[in-house]
Formats: C-alpha cells, structure tokens, sequence
C-alpha cells in the first residue's frame, strides 16, 4: 500500500510554528546555511545579544550555542528560551568553570581585579565579573575599564592577547582558547597566501598570533561583512569557522571567497554550532524544549555585567 500521508514541508512548518508560538528565530553566522536562511535575524554574538534584549515575542528559538542562548534568558527571564539542541556548548566556556574562576578570585583577593568576560562563558562567570565584551566590542570595553585596578580578562588567551596589542593595556589572561581557531597555523594561511598572492586575509581574533600577524583585518564575525564589501580586493581569505562563508557570499556576492584547499583549509566547522539541524529547531518550536534555564540569584548578577556591556557598547 503506497504512502499516502502528506509530506511535511519543514521549512513551511518552521514558519507555521513560529506564528502560533509567537517565536522569534536568531543565528549566529556560523550556523548551517537552511537556518541562516529561515531566521529573522543572523549576526554575531553582539548583534545577538542587543536582538534579544528589543524582541517582543513570546519565545526565542536560539540557533547558537548554549551561552548565546543562554544570554538570550539572562535578558529575558519571563521568556521561553529554546535551543534546538542542548549540547552545543563551546570550548571556551568549558574552559574557564565558574567554581575555579572563584577559587582563583578568592586567592588573589588582595588585587582587587576588574573582571573582563568574553561573552563566551557560562551565565556563572558572568555572575562572577564586572563586564562582559565580544569581539565586536572588547577594544572598547577594555579602553572603558578602571585606570586604577588591574585586569583579569577571560576565557580566552588568543583574544584578550589581541585587545593587549589594540590598547596598549596590560591584562593577566585566564588560559583558554576556541578549539577551531587554535587548529589555523601560520604555515597554513601562509600557503593559501602563495596561492592567491593578490588576496587580502580577513581572520577571527580568536585565531593564535601568527596567523592574526598574516591578517589585512581581524575582526568579529559581523565586522568581517563590512571589511569584505569596502576591499578594492577581488581574492578574500576568510579565516573564521565554515559557516561565515554562507553569510559572506550572501552578502559580498561578487567577491572571491576563499576557504582554501582542503588539505590547508582557512575555514573550519565548530562541532557545537553544527549540531543545530532545521529538524532539530522544528522539534524545538514543535515542543518547546530544550528550554534554558538558570538560577534567578545567577541570572540578576550575570545581568549586571550583560547589561553594562551593552550599554558601553552603544
Ligand atoms: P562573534 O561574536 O565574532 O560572532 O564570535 C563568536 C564565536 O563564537 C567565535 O568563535
Ligand atoms: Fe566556541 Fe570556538 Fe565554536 Fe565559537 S567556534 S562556539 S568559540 S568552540
């Protein structure tokens, strides 16, 4: 007997579903292209967080990883926060637990640190800071801080090395990177370079050092779409994680975007932002679940150091 049931068009449920619940659809750029497509608002994690904070629907369906959608419910306790799948998590939040970033504040109590978060943690560490900053925005979060107090600046070593060298700032860096853009070399970028001679390199400044050295511009993911639109350059390398190509060629159509050969590739997935599938943000929406959740004493004094980001951010 043939199967007779009608085929579920996903996308056209996606939209369905989102009506009834009154839901708003958010991306980070790195997220596969078919939900880049269908969401109401793509960016970067700045973009993001200042999305959730104006929306006035009911529900945010987050297609990120856990601490971006985790922010969303920092800023909107009385929502329901879904993320498509609960086990996107990120390398740098895991890098930096909110218990040994206390132990270690509690040890070194006598210097009185101002606390500088990269978005890229868990809501306990940002309970646990003055401020929070992205990449987008961490120059100028840092160039804000206190003269008079030294700075911890965490998770991420490779970004907070970068804010050292654009402020001119001394800052004590907690040990942590992102697993994706650790893995560029300055061998690899170096022979994309000697394939395309006349290209200009765009990099994440989560990327080592040597490889930001190789860079015309570093620059948070958003930023990278402004840089590629104004380059007299034809050849683009982009230096990022894979999912930034989709949006680029959206936007920068006719430009050459170069991700590289695959054997020394400039582009890389991020496991955790690849985990969001469309099947995956239809169940979410469908059920509404896995919901965020966190605890209020957590959330009010994370939502401090969010709040003042954005608003020095402005
Ligand atoms: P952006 O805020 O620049 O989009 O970066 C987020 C991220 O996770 C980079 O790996
Ligand atoms: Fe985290 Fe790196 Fe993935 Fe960004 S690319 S979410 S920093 S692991």
């Amino acid at each position: 007997m043939p199967n007779t049931a009608p085929v579920l068009d996903l996308k056209e449920d996606i939209l369905r579903l989102k009506k009834e619940k009154n839901a708003i659809i958010l991306a980070h750029n790195y997220q596969i292209g078919p939900i880049q497509d269908i969401a109401d608002y793509v960016g970067d994690s700045l973009g993001l967080a200042y999305k959730a904070q104006e929306t006035v629907a009911d529900v945010i369906a987050f297609c990120g990883v856990h601490f971006m959608a985790e922010t969303a419910k920092i800023l909107n306790p009385e929502k329901t926060v879904v993320l498509p799948d609960k086990d996107a998590g990120c390398s740098l939040e895991q890098a930096c637990p909110a218990d040994k970033l206390e132990a270690f504040l509690k040890e070194n109590e006598d210097k009185n640190y101002y606390v500088i978060a990269y978005i890229n943690c868990s809501a306990g560490v940002k309970a646990l800071c003055d401020v929070i900053c992205t990449s987008g925005n961490a120059v100028k979060i840092v160039n804000l801080a206190p003269k008079d107090r030294p700075i911890l600046f965490v998770p991420d070593e490779n970004l907070g090395q970068w804010v050292i060298e654009q402020t001119g700032r001394q800052m004590d860096l907690w040990k942590g990177n992102c697993y994706v853009h650790v893995e560029f070399t300055q061998q690899s970028i170096q022979r994309i370079k000697d394939d395309y001679p006349d290209a200009v390199v765009v990099a994440h400044p989560e990327c080592p050092k040597a490889v930001r050295l190789l860079a015309d511009e570093v620059c948070s993911t958003e930023k990278m779409i402004p840089f590629c639109n104004n380059t007299p350059a034809q050849n683009i390398i982009v230096v990022t994680e894979s999912g930034m190509l989709h949006r680029l060629q959206k936007e920068v159509p006719d430009k050459n975007l170069i991700a590289g050969p695959t054997d020394h590739c400039a582009c890389a997935d991020c496991r955790y932002m690849k985990m969001n599938t469309l099947e995956k943000l239809h169940d979410s929406l469908d059920k509404l679940e896995p919901t965020v959740e966190l605890p209020e004493e957590i959330r009010i004094k994370a939502e401090v150091s969010l709040i003042r980001m954005l608003e020095q951010s402005k």
